[in-house]
């Protein structure tokens, strides 16, 4: 949930207190834990992902983690992240050198290796020749990591530099043409490292090295499971509750959608979703979030004020002032209507585990601090705020969406800005010229629809340019829509998706045929950085 949609998203640094995490244990997960270290890498989620992939519950901290908070955590294994910096430079970041001796089963990757490599006497140096991309490898495999995978396979390197010398007391597992120690282990000590990345894809078994760690070498018992989530929550949210109510500001995003639903199973009937209609969202959204959601006993509210934000924007031509003013009008619509429901205590929104790392970790300490409820009024006072889903990464709140009886088109909703069309209109923004975005976009929509392979997020914009074509016998002087298509792990970068001749031109002939004032169409072929997804 996006309550406040003029705020674009926000990146920082994963920085989550030990004390969240004892909570939550206190509050009754009582889930076994694998800690994965932050060193910078770009993999780290996907890691913590994969882990939970494989039933076991993981979290991510930074790397500079001390060794008594981690002792207090009592995990049943650590992974340390690869990372962007050189272990033998002077700021490069360390570890606590007391986690090697804590018993706990490590696995080090990439800089992860480096760093428990050069922490332990070994030697770390710069490449001869660096390596990127699908390499091959052999592996030893009585190594308990590699038990049960070929002697030979593929893995994913990215590295510039590497261990030259291993520690005392480790033996080396694995090799490539130009890396003589691809992987390494301490068995005495259950220290384990690879260089190459084992939670991508491209790596050959990849998942099954994971797997062998997490359960032949640190004892798992896989008991982390999506469907425990929901009786967990249902009940938590019970017992915090009681017989009080509870406001939702509803989206119609995945994550409040989601929020909604679970709040609904729990607390049915104490619970009022408001969901703020400012006709900026694309073909029939609006009705089937409120078809999706009316025939659910969570007192749906939808406020039609598409006519308020328009003429508040009227005349505005600058994004980030677009993007202002509908977060302020935004907060006021949202004031005016819980104003009408008289005080209620809880506040509830959609953050996911995400949304904490990359705030820096202040789950639910404060409501202003968090990107997703910059925008809420300061005079509406909330005792406590609920966040159901902080715990979750995006797959697994849509597949809790899914188990929550919502509909695919809400669970696989793809991202959407807050101030939603009104950014994919350059400049200023028209009734006129949303109608012609919102039908190149479910034109758009419609036949990506069709494709077995569809990239993460696709769009139409109104690009503000006019230009000349010639429909029948007239000379036309009309709009321009550029489509927009991008495949992307993170959306924090992303690459143009190469869609087929077929389907662009099959797109471009529909949007130019449909509509009468669209007189030419073109696609966006720019990467992130240095465009953005969105072109405002
Ligand atoms: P950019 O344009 O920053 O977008 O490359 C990255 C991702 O974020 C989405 N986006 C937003 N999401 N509120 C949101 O919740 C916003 O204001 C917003 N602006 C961009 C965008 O669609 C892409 O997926």
């Amino acid at each position: 949930m996006k309550l406040n949609p003029g705020v674009r998203e926000r990146k920082g640094d994963a920085a989550f207190p030990v004390e969240i995490y004892k909570a939550k244990r206190d509050g009754g997960n009582m889930n076994e834990l694998l800690l994965v270290l932050d060193f910078g890498g770009q993999y780290k989620e996907l890691i913590a992902r994969t882990v939970r992939g494989l039933s076991v519950y993981s979290e991510i901290r930074p790397g500079s983690t001390g060794a008594d908070e981690i002792r207090n955590l009592n995990p049943i294994g650590i992974i340390l992240t690869g990372g962007p910096n050189s272990v033998y430079l002077p700021d490069a970041p360390k570890c606590d050198p007391e986690i090697f001796n804590l018993g706990i089963p490590v696995l080090g990757i990439c800089y992860g290796m480096q760093l428990m490599c050069h922490m332990l006497g070994g030697t770390v140096q710069p490449c001869k020749k660096s390596e990127y991309g699908r390499v091959k490898a052999s592996f030893r495999t009585q190594s308990v990591l590699f038990d049960g995978i070929g002697e030979q396979g593929t893995v994913l390197m990215s590295h510039t530099d590497f261990v030259s010398k291993l520690p005392d007391g480790f033996i080396s597992t694995a090799s490539t043409k130009d890396c003589p120690h691809a992987a390494c282990e301490c068995p005495s000590k259950k220290l384990f490292g690879v260089q190459f990345h084992p939670e991508v894809e491209h790596t050959d078994n990849g998942r099954k090295m994971m797997e062998q760690f997490l359960y032949a070498v640190c004892g798992a018992k896989g008991d982390y499971r999506l469907d425990d989530y929901i009786d967990t929550q249902v009940r938590r949210i019970r017992q915090k509750v009681g017989d009080q109510r509870v406001l939702l500001a509803l989206s119609g995003g995945v994550d409040s959608s989601v929020c909604a639903a679970l709040l609904s199973k729990a607390i049915s009937g104490q619970l009022a979703c408001i969901f703020v209609d400012h006709g900026f969202m694309r073909l029939n959204e609006g009705d089937e979030i409120e078809s999706a959601f009316s025939g659910m006993k969570l007192n749906f509210i939808r406020v039609n004020a598409q006519h308020r934000f328009l003429s508040r924007i009227k005349g505005v031509a600058d994004p980030e002032q677009k993007r202002k003013i509908i977060g302020d009008e935004f907060a006021r619509v949202f004031e005016e209507e819980a104003g009408k429901l008289g005080s209620i205590p809880f506040l509830a929104q959609g953050t996911i585990y995400p949304d904490i790392i990359e705030s820096g970790g202040k789950l639910g300490a404060t409501i202003k601090s968090h990107h997703n409820v910059g925008g809420l009024p300061e005079n509406l006072a909330f005792a406590e705020v609920i966040e159901p889903l902080s715990g979750l990464f995006k797959d697994e709140v849509r597949a809790l969406g899914r188990k929550l009886g919502l509909p695919a088109s809400l669970t696989e909703r793809q991202p959407f800005p807050g101030p939603g069309l009104a950014v994919r209109v350059m400049g200023e923004v028209t009734r006129e010229k949303l109608d012609i975005v919102r039908m190149a976009d479910f034109i758009m929509c419609e036949e990506i629809g069709k494709l077995k392979n569809k990239p993460q997020q696709y769009f139409a914009v109104y690009t503000g340019t006019r230009s000349v074509g010639v429909k029948g016998d007239d000379r036309t002087y009309d709009a321009v829509i550029a489509l927009r298509a991008v495949n992307t792990s993170d959306f924090m970068t992303c690459r143009y998706a190469p869609l087929s001749h077929r389907t662009l031109s099959r797109i471009a002939s529909r949007i130019t045929n449909e509509i009468r004032s669209v007189s030419r169409v073109v696609y966006d072929i720019t990467s992130k950085p240095p465009a953005t997804v969105e072109w405002e």
